[in-house]
């Protein structure tokens, strides 16, 4: 049988971080797993170029942008194959295949009556791609999902019928219970459905980085329709159709930011390509940094290649996987992560595995022999056929905490084993036979252990095979886990310990750069982490500012609207976003730090002139004061 795979495609306005790391990781353990269990697996990643996103963030880099997304789209390649991520295609939007295959959808969807020309007249968040219809901005102005200033766009565009597809997609809903995981999201999606589709925008006017309609060029597809065909063109529809044999997918991957897209337009654009829909739509939860969604522009990113070199690549998987509940948000904590490293791993694990090499190379020669298991043992086999027979099913729902949680009672079984039957006792009184035997289940679970880690952990698992001296693969699964046989013998060899136990944090605790959080709610460009010359430094202008009056932001978390005196003829109204860290009356009459030529901005229809520093780390934010009280409006610098 075949599986296929994806990760989103990524878009090229930033490096990856942890997040995309996660889905990618998840991504490659179940391509994994199914060429284990020796399915024709076509595993697809890649990165998505186009739109008003990727065309700004190159402007503001002073590049070209198809050279800005080459950079981009390499850098996300290089840090996948230096992971070693067993993807079969990395396709790239500026592909002309790609291309190509986008066109022809669009002639198929418009042929079918789909697609029609209209006028669009709303609002678009740049950042999401989206766009808005008035009633669902926040106080007007602010995108429901990011809370970043949205723009008014009025252009021709060519639509979607969407809403025809309204009822199909709620009874495909209804046919097909495991169509989004996990289960607890269905709703979310049904009730989006329910409470109406518009038909959607799929072209734009008002800049030129896309894939061009056939016939008329100044119209671009929408960003959207363009990436969500990425996985029918990478098998070559609208081409060589190649490998459409693998369509339809079994899993697209994708964080639940992105879920909307994929469970409703992705399944009305392939509904009017008369394409079958794909098996389940699996959106994860966030990784969050400090109880914030990581992202670059809030400067509080985790990079996964300098986890990776700190803990190690697979050290990172297994924690990313095992930690979180699939779904759920996560916070990326390095505590977490070394408590899961000298806990799990060290010490469920790679104990287990160094007494098995300590006991045989003592009592047998390092040769272990499995004769005698089943005759002292039979319980203790039961138990791990019952683990077995039932932990894959948490696979194909992509419950990789449930897996991994089910797998390490194994250990479990393995460590009370030889706790109970203390192999050193019997072999001192002469019970050879038995205490052997007792060695000779723990390396069977060892070994059944280690397939079921391999997808989650290729090379330390190939390792710890090697030391037991059998090799993971699809016959070896087939033996040992699905007919449950156990290994005849085993010859066991030293390895260096796989798990050195950590005792410190390895990376620095804070982000390198904080930003004042109220930066969060700005639409803000990405800059380069560039250095910068003195001069343009001085073009920031600090100033120390006395607070005279402040007040809470009603229905927002986070805001404080502040009057600032700054000597100048009247104070300045800003807004920031410290309600967590600070009341307003402990602000009264305290000094600040003002950035004062930011240009103004609006923060939940509240205009905001200027910036106050503020230092935050995992303990809290801390606003930067002058040490002793200066005038207001004194310079800083
Ligand atoms: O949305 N936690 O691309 P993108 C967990 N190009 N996962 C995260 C994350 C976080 N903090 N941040 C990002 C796009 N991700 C579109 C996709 S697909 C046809 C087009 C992961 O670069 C997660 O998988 O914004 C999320 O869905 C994806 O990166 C978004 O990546």
């Amino acid at each position: 049988m075949s599986y296929y795979v994806t990760t989103p495609i990524y878009y090229v306005n930033g490096e990856a971080h942890i997040g995309h790391a996660y889905t990618t990781f998840i991504a490659d353990t179940m391509a994994r797993y199914q060429r284990l269990k020796g399915e024709d697996v076509f595993f697809l990643t890649g990165t998505d170029e186009h739109g008003q996103k990727i065309e700004e963030s190159a402007k503001a880099c002073s590049k070209p942008t198809k050279e800005f997304a080459d950079e981009i789209s390499a850098s996300f390649r290089s840090l996948w194959d230096d992971f070693g991520i067993s993807y079969d295609k990395f396709i790239r939007t500026t592909d002309d295949e790609h291309i190509r295959g986008v066109q022809h959808a669009f002639v198929k969807m418009r042929d079918r009556g789909d697609i029609y020309k209209g006028n669009y007249e709303g609002h678009y968040c740049v950042s999401c791609e989206t766009f808005f219809p008035q009633t669902q901005l926040v106080d007007g102005e602010f995108c429901p999902d990011c809370g970043r200033s949205t723009s008014v766009v009025k252009e021709e565009s060519y639509f979607f019928k969407l809403s025809a597809y309204q009822q199909k997609l709620l009874d495909y809903y209804e046919a097909n219970p495991d169509f989004i995981l996990p289960r607890s999201r269905r709703n979310e999606v049904i009730n989006f459905v329910k409470s109406g589709l518009f038909d959607l925008s799929i072209t734009r006017t008002s800049f030129s980085w896309g894939v061009s309609t056939p016939d008329e060029s100044r119209h671009v597809m929408y960003v959207w329709l363009d990436a969500l065909l990425n996985y029918i063109t990478a098998l070559g529809y609208g081409g060589d159709e190649k490998e459409m044999r693998y369509w339809r997918a079994d899993t697209h991957l994708v964080g639940k930011d992105i879920l909307r897209f994929h469970a409703i337009y992705w399944p009305a654009f392939l509904m009017s390509l008369d394409l079958p829909l794909p098996r389940h739509i699996a959106a994860h939860g966030w990784w969050t940094r400090d109880g914030e969604k990581m992202s670059k522009s809030k400067g509080n990113v985790v990079l996964p290649r300098e986890v990776a070199d700190a803990y190690g690549l697979e050290n990172l998987r297994y924690f990313m996987m095992r930690e979180v509940p699939f779904g759920q948000d996560g916070d990326f904590s390095q505590r977490a992560l070394i408590d899961r490293i000298n806990g799990d791993l060290s010490n469920d694990l790679g104990n287990l595995l160094n007494r098995i090499i300590g006991m045989s190379a003592k009592y047998s020669d390092s040769l272990i022999d499995s004769r005698a298991v089943s005759q002292f043992h039979s319980s203790e086999l039961e138990q791990m056929g019952q683990i077995t027979q039932h932990i894959e099913k948490f696979l194909d729902e992509i419950q990789t905490h449930r897996y991994l949680e089910e797998l390490w009672k194994l250990f479990a079984i393995g460590n009370r084993a030889i706790e109970v039957h203390a192999p050193w006792v019997k072999m001192k009184e002469g019970r050879d036979e038995e205490a052997l035997a007792t060695v000779a289940l723990v390396a069977n679970i060892l070994a059944r252990a280690s397939i079921l880690l391999h997808p989650f952990m290729p090379d330390i698992t190939t390792t710890i095979a090697d030391a037991l001296g059998f090799k993971i693969n699809t016959a070896s699964y087939n033996a040992y886990l699905k007919d449950e046989k156990l290994l005849d013998t085993f010859t066991i060899k030293r390895v260096p310990p796989l798990f050195p136990r950590i005792d410190e944090p390895l990376l620095e605790q804070a982000p390198k750069i904080s930003h004042p959080p109220v930066k969060e709610e700005i639409s803000v460009e990405e800059e380069p982490d560039n250095l910068i010359g003195i001069d343009q430094f001085l073009t920031v202008a600090l100033k120390i500012g006395t607070i005279i009056e402040a007040e809470e932001v009603a229905k927002s978390k986070k805001l404080l609207k502040l009057q600032v005196d700054l000597g100048e003829s009247k104070p300045r109204q800003i807004v920031a976003g410290i309600k967590e860290y600070y009341s307003p009356s402990s602000l009264i009459d305290t000094q600040v730090c003002v950035v004062a030529n930011l240009k103004p901005a609006k923060l939940m229809g509240m205009i905001s002139e200027g910036m106050l520093l503020a230092a935050k780390d995992q303990n809290g934010l801390s606003l930067m004061r002058p040490e002793q009280q200066r005038e207001a409006g004194s310079s800083v610098g």
